[in-house]
């Protein structure tokens, strides 16, 4: 039977236009969508509206009538270069244009390039595609059924839709521990798919100069490097070797995880520029952003706790179906295929561990973006905040003691986790008693048990979550064979200001304020005094780029390292200057004196300029230095959450009425911008708790393709957040820092939900899925007989 299809997808074009800005090109302060070049022509794209088809045949000839219109390619032009298909970041292979068939609903079909967007829409409505339907399968539990269509097909040998098996953690072990456990708590807890929605859609501007046969992309690129690389490696062989390839980021409003990888998209434009050798710009609509790509989660997993009578608990296994869509293009480092979802344990001492999870093709888009989440983290931790919050009502006691018996304790740090990590720092009880403190956890119990009496629903949550975040080390992580490390080079001008470049790049967490604050403190020179740049691959070094709460552990460490590197030798010039040994020199923030003689001084200034003009013989002149900080570990942030809903009985809607957040990240470089990383972070992590959803049907259409059904949390939803923190520094990172940046989207969604669940405990309700929405919950509530 044929699926029913979508008519809306694809081709929509633009409609909001944005004030030119001169200083567009420079990269600053710039949209990818603001940027023109000369020349510049457009391109838009035709997309599938079936999720699994044969393409019998791809009729341009009436597109290519079109005024303005100036080419229509596909798959089958592509093919000549081998550039129909690529490869994802997981080293499996993705389309970037078909010849036989199409995998989903939404995926690129073709790509037609015209004079301006609203001409290359057009272009794409006329483009005549015969499709031939064939069975989709959507459910990945289904897909891994005997007998259920393979839809690799292009992989030889291929007979499943399995992709991978991935396991950690001692499985005889765990199995022997639950069955000696006084109680095992089991539940399926499923994450949906969800989707980044940032400010800008992805996009691209590819400019091939024919003259000196070097291409530039300006893109919404949150690794501009590791994407050179990729680019060079898919493209090297007809003449695109790294060196000609020059990736700029510019502001590329907010990345999430979803402007990591390559789609299809960018590889068209950089080929559409090279064959007609004009600069191309590509951005997707809304909705073609909606249905194509940048998906996040879609994890089936069944969690198992078990604990002693007295809630001391002994073991967790978790067996997950990942349904990563039709591609596996996941981006997370090459040896884990799970990400880093072995961070499951979470906060609590559990000797006994087991994971195991199985990659699933499907006739969806390809899935697994980091959503603002280091790597299927927040999977990890929905999954032990569910499965603890289970117990403790299993067990008849409260979930906050419950956690405070079984977190690991201060003095047991660094703890080495059940599932191979080697956590750094953490005090996990201080966190929670804090939250409880600040939120009156005991008035709140009392006033939870009063409402029950007049039948009014309330209910009290806790997240105690940890983190994992800021990979490498590159002995354990790397993307496609490269090392993640990450990078600052900096240049002290001889006026003693200074620029300080990054491997990372900013998409709005404020790279331009803490880095500069970084090297200023270092250098003990005024941060106005540090120009920040980050995302030209031409002139930044080499880094891994900005994803997973990474900046601060490797770049910002980066910049630490680079800035004691020029100190180093700002100490030597001074001692030239001075006529002193280094011996003795004291530093002191922005210079270097005489011990004994404080009088007899040369500041960071004074120094930076002899080094152009006074150098020692013998020594290099200047005063620059580049670091490639590959952390020894990663850094393990943590918080305790604290959420207070009230339930509506008639509409089934929830409301947040309180919600406390103490997070720990270690020392912080700039507490109002961890304030921001936290306040953004627990709106968003509440959208997938309440609100998002990316839905299929049965003939895989995407039911949540625009904003009209895909619901992002607005004011209206929003509380007043509550932050605070602890401060437990990291022992091997130079500032003690650790990662924020996800911090609040991981531990938030959890909070909610148990929120939502024990105010239905009493019920019988043990566990809900998200998104919680009114209807979810009013159902619960009729079923109950307590609606009204
Ligand atoms: O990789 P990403 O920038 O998303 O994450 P991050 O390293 O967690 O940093 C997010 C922002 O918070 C950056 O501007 C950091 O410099 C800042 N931050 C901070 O001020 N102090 C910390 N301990 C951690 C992050």
């Amino acid at each position: 039977m044929a699926p029913k299809t979508s008519p809306e997808v694809g081709g929509m074009g633009h409609s909001i236009k944005r004030k030119e800005d001169p200083r567009l090109i420079r990269g600053k302060g710039n949209f990818i969508d603001d940027i023109k070049l000369p020349g510049m022509v457009f391109m838009d794209i035709v997309r599938s509206p079936y999720a699994h088809a044969k393409i019998v045949k791809i009729d341009s000839a009436a597109a290519l009538k079109v005024p303005g219109v100036l080419g229509v390619i596909t798959g089958a032009d592509l093919a000549k270069y081998n550039l129909h298909w690529m490869p994802t970041l997981m080293s499996d292979t993705q389309m970037v244009l078909p010849v036989e068939k199409v995998m989903y609903q939404a995926q690129e079909v073709a790509a037609v390039i015209a004079t301006d967007r609203y001409t290359a829409a057009d272009g794409v409505a006329a483009v005549d595609v015969d499709y031939d339907p064939l069975p989709v399968v959507v459910d990945p539990f289904k897909a891994l059924e005997p007998g259920a269509p393979v839809l690799r097909t292009d992989k030889k040998d291929k007979k499943d839709n399995h992709i991978f098996h991935w396991e950690a953690g001692d499985r005889a072990a765990t199995d022997k521990a639950l069955k000696d456990s006084d109680v095992v708590v089991t539940e399926n807890i499923y994450i949906p798919r969800i989707h980044v929605a940032s400010i800008e859609t992805c996009g691209c501007i590819a400019d091939f100069d024919r003259a000196r046969g070097k291409l530039t992309v300006y893109m919404t690129t949150q690794a501009p490097h590791a994407i050179r690389t990729v680019f060079a490696l898919v493209a090297g062989h007809v003449g695109l070797s790294e060196e000609r390839i020059r990736i700029v980021s510019p502001d590329i409003g907010g990345g999430f995880g979803g402007k990591v990888p390559v789609y299809p998209g960018y590889v068209i434009a950089v080929a559409a520029s090279v064959l007609l050798g004009k600069p191309i710009k590509w951005i997707e609509d809304r909705m073609e952003n909606l249905q194509a790509d940048s998906f996040a989660r879609d994890y089936h997993m069944k969690a198992e706790i078990g604990a002693k009578k007295d809630g001391t608990m002994t073991a967790l296994r978790i067996k997950t179906i990942a349904d990563h869509g039709y591609a596996d293009a996941a981006a997370n480092p090459s040896k884990f295929p799970a990400g880093l979802f072995s961070i499951c344990t979470g906060s609590y001492d559990l000797r006994k561990a087991f994971v195991e999870l199985d990659g699933v093709y499907t006739n969806k888009p390809p899935g697994g973006v980091a959503y603002r989440c280091s790597f299927r983290v927040t999977e990890a931790v929905h999954a032990i905040e569910r499965i603890t919050d289970m117990l403790a009502q299993e067990l008849k006691m409260d979930p906050a003691e419950l956690r405070l018996k079984n977190f690991i304790k201060a003095d047991q740090f660094p703890y080495h986790s059940a599932l191979g990590w080697e956590y750094d720092s953490g005090d996990y009880h201080t966190a929670l008693k804090k939250a409880m403190a600040k939120i009156d956890y005991a008035g709140l119990r009392k006033e939870q048990a009063e409402k029950r009496k007049k039948g009014e629903l309330m209910g009290i949550g806790i997240s105690s979550f940890t983190e994992i975040v800021g990979a490498g080390p590159s002995k354990h992580f790397d993307i496609l064979g490269i090392k993640m490390f990450d990078s600052c080079e900096i240049r002290i001008h001889p006026t003693g200001k200074a620029i300080a470049r990054f491997g990372t790049k900013s998409q709005g967490q404020g790279h331009e304020t803490t880095y500069a604050q970084i090297v200023a403190e270092e250098l003990g020179i005024p941060a106005k005094d540090v120009e920040v740049e980050e995302g030209d691959t031409d002139t930044a070094p080499y880094g891994l780029g900005t994803y997973a709460s990474r900046s601060t552990p490797t770049a910002g460490a980066a910049g630490a390292m680079a800035a004691r590197k020029i100190r180093d030798k700002a100490k030597k010039l001074a001692a030239h200057l001075l006529e002193v040994s280094e011996e003795d020199l004291v530093w002191e923030p922005g210079k270097f004196s005489v011990k004994g003689a404080p009088q007899k001084s040369k500041t960071i200034q004074e120094i930076a300029f002899a080094a152009y003009t006074n150098h020692p013989q013998g020594m290099e002149a200047g005063l620059e230095a580049v670091s490639y900080y590959d952390p020894p570990n990663l850094t393990f942030p943590f918080g305790s959450y604290i959420c207070v809903v009230d339930i509506d009985r008639g509409t089934g809607a929830v409301k947040i009425r309180r919600f406390v957040a103490i997070d720990d990240c270690g020392n912080i470089i700039n507490p109002m911008i961890v304030d921001g990383q936290i306040h953004g972070g627990l709106t968003m992590g509440m959208a997938p708790a309440l609100l998002e959803e990316i839905a299929y049907d049965d003939g895989g259409n995407n039911l949540s393709g625009s904003f009209m059904d895909y619901l992002l949390p607005t004011a209206m939803e929003t509380p007043s957040w509550e932050t605070d923190k602890t401060v437990t520094p990291s022992p091997h990172h130079p500032l003690g820092a650790k990662g924020v940046g996800e911090s609040a989207t991981v531990g938030a969604p959890p909070a909610i939900v148990n929120a939502v669940v024990d105010a239905l405990a009493h019920l019988g309700v043990r566990h809900i899925d998200i998104p919680i929405t009114p209807e979810k919950v009013w159902r619960i509530l009729k079923e109950k007989g307590v609606a009204e």
